[in-house]
């Protein structure tokens, strides 16, 4: 299965996920301004592997850094830290991560051997920054594999499956957060049929979904966005899976644009509509999903998509959010790796994360 984002040999390379499927290319990041385009640019993309890039790019971002002392050593990360978080506003994965990597720093510091020469402290301080980034890509790929099984708990086998943008291996450290039941049905001949919404306007269901799933010999039929409402009326789909790039503590799930309208659908047709989040992707600090800042991107994404041919008349104005909001009453259950929680999502989100 293929890793959208790398650590070898101290060297942070990641897929170029707007190459694909025509390219399979890794690029390496360097610089806080290499890591920030590349979040930006959609280069690595989908909430929790923002957040495993984001944390080994402000590590190696800070590597080579021979600040004189702590002080300017945590000021020159802060700024790096501040920085990366710009490069997107939606994914909460992206802060969640950074901000663990700013507690981590002032940890090591304390568990830093003050006797001895800072120098050493500080290749201590940063190994241990390394560490962490490394653990949350292993929880990261931990996590999918129980979201995995939770998330098969709720499908059987044959079933015909619809699915929004791209939750797959891609969009994580591995196995994807939707995707990953699918490819667990896979090995235990579940016969899944997925059909893959295209995902306009930067196609990641027709790009990265369909292309993940077929290389992996799973049955994967490709359908434009606007088809979705006639294969759930012919019966072809007996329940959607989406993933999530910020849930609120009432249960409204930001996904991809295009999502709240697939399970406004799913409810019509009566068919269940789960959003698998992972518990870095839930944000029990934003109240609903009327406090999610929704990215708004370049309207050349719909007017040319990334090719130089224009689809459309050139300077037609254009409104380009990139995630919609799915109101919480249209969620069946929310499948996270702790297991599957139902509503009311104000109560049980908060016992799942809190325990109360
Ligand atoms: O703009 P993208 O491609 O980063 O959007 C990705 C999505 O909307 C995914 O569904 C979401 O990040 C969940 S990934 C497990």
């Amino acid at each position: 299965m293929i890793t959208p984002v790398k650590m070898e040999d101290s060297r942070l390379w990641i897929l170029d996920q707007s190459l694909l499927p025509g390219q399979e290319h890794y690029i390496e990041l360097r610089t806080k301004e290499e890591i920030w385009a590349a979040i930006k640019k959609l280069q690595v993309r989908g909430a929790p592997a923002i957040g495993v890039a984001a944390a080994y790019g402000l590590y190696r971002a800070v590597r080579d850094l021979e600040s004189a002392n702590f002080q300017d050593f945590a000021r020159d990360f802060h700024w790096a830290k501040e920085y990366i978080a710009t490069a997107r506003p939606t994914a909460v994965n992206l802060f969640w991560a950074l901000e663990r990597m700013e507690e981590r720093l002032y940890q090591l510091r304390e568990q830093a051997d003050a006797e001895t020469p800072w120098e050493e402290q500080r290749a201590f301080i940063k190994e241990g920054l390394f560490q962490e980034a490394d653990a949350i890509r292993r929880e990261d790929e931990q996590s999918c594999l129980a979201m995995g099984e939770h998330g098969l708990s709720l499908l059987k086998k044959g079933m015909g499956i619809l699915t929004h943008c791209n939750a797959g291996t891609l969009a994580t450290a591995k196995y994807g957060t939707c995707l990953a039941p699918i490819y667990l049905g896979q090995e235990r001949g579940y016969q899944f049929r997925v059909y893959a919404d295209e995902t306009r306007p930067l196609l990641q269901g027709a790009r990265l979904t369909a292309w993940e799933l077929s290389r992996e010999g799973v049955d994967v039929t490709l359908i434009c966005d606007n088809m979705a409402s006639t294969v759930m009326k012919q019966g072809l789909i007996d329940a959607v899976v989406v993933g999530c790039d910020r849930m609120a503590a009432n249960g409204d799930g930001a996904n991809k644009i295009g999502t709240s309208g697939v399970a406004i659908l799913a409810k019509e047709y009566g068919i269940p509509f789960y959003m698998f989040a992972p518990t870095s992707t839930i944000d029990l600090d934003t109240a609903s999903g009327e406090e999610i800042v929704i990215e708004e991107r370049d309207g050349d994404e719909i007017r040319s998509l990334w090719y130089k041919r224009p689809m459309a008349p050139e300077g037609i104005k254009t409104y380009n959010p990139a995630f919609d909001v799915t109101d919480h009453e249209y969620i069946t259950a929310v499948v996270t790796e702790k297991g599957i929680v139902r509503p009311p999502y104000q109560d049980s989100l908060r016992e799942l994360i809190h325990g109360i």
